[in-house]
């Protein structure tokens, strides 16, 4: 509907065209009412113009009926406009089980996108249409934001944490990536795009890019190296929580509370292993702060979310 109008991106994603109708909803009620008010005061600045002629006007003490009117009507249109897009955040907030999960760390000032099959770009990322894209998102320095205009997408990578977004291309082409948060000198710069293509041109290339290897690879390679296999497997006695079939369940911890492991969760135990300690077990791990990189960190917990799932393996 908003395709000859140059102030919208084309929509290229399942959400874009329900985002545009809410956005479009929203604008034409304040748009109406902004009219409705100035049009009355205009008309009430002369119709009420003060008159030579006559004394005191006559005193107005309130009208019931009035003010019930004034109060539901926009009570009403806010509660349309907050379930209405709560509804629509609840959407972009939850990712089907089935989608292709890619990382992304932002840095000043690049974007760095890996596959879950191995392959990396920088300020590119090639998707294939019609399949929900999972994005997890960490940043190695200061605050950026991913952000797809023609997706109606934008999330911020935070340092000290992961986020994630998720999207549906429903066109073939390339669409313009921002940073869309300040991020120092270079940010205007920190731009890209995202080039859909189909699955099978996915699937070629991806057999054709760089010959990455996988996170869960990457990962388990940073998992002996680091020595965590010393104390994190099934057979080593127990110093540490054995890892296998624990990503994405409930964890007791010793202080009573639980917690459902998952990214931030593992990456918050390898970075401050003391801040929750999982029930039964002493706060022996040492901290690894400043051995790691946010790739590396990605790494380890895709290897050890592959400990839980064969739907992640390839
Ligand atoms: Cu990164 Cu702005």
């Amino acid at each position: 509907m908003w395709s000859n109008l140059p102030l919208f991106p084309p929509q290229a994603s399942t959400i874009a065209g329900q985002i545009d109708l809410l956005f479009a909803f929203i604008a034409l009620v304040c748009g109406f009412f902004a009219t409705l008010i100035f049009i009355l005061v205009l008309t009430f600045a002369v119709i009420y113009r003060r008159r030579p002629d006559t004394a005191t006007p006559q005193p107005i003490h309130g009208s019931v009926r009035l003010e019930i009117l004034w109060t539901v009507i926009p009570l009403v249109l806010a509660m349309v406009m907050f379930a209405w897009g709560a509804n629509l955040f609840f959407t972009m907030a939850s990712p089907p089980a089935d989608a292709l999960e890619i990382s992304v760390v932002g840095k000043q000032w690049m974007w760095k996108f890996q596959h879950p099959e191995g392959p990396r770009e920088i300020n590119e990322l090639h998707i294939p249409v019609g399949r929900p894209i999972r994005l997890i998102m960490a940043s190695e320095d200061v605050i950026h934001s991913v952000y797809v205009p023609a997706f109606r997408t934008k999330m911020d990578a935070v340092p000290g944490r992961y986020t994630s977004t998720w999207f549906e291309a429903t066109q073939i082409g390339n669409f313009h990536l921002f940073c869309a948060e300040y991020c120092g000198n270079a940010h205007a710069g920190m731009i890209g795009r995202v080039v859909v293509i189909t699955p099978s041109e996915y699937e070629q290339w991806l057999s054709g890019g760089s010959k990455d290897e996988s996170p869960v690879v990457a990962g388990e390679r940073l998992f002996q190296q680091l020595g965590c296999s010393t104390c994190h497997r099934a057979d080593t006695g127990g110093r540490g929580p054995a890892l296998e079939g624990l990503f994405g369940q409930t964890q007791r911890l010793q202080s009573g509370e639980s917690v459902v492991v998952d990214e931030t969760y593992v990456r918050e135990s390898i970075l401050t292993p003391n801040a929750k300690i999982a029930v039964g077990y002493q706060p022996v791990m040492p901290t690894f702060q400043g051995q790691v990189s946010e790739e590396g960190l990605l790494h380890l917990i895709a290897y050890i979310r592959s400990l839980s799932s064969v739907r992640k393996e390839r």
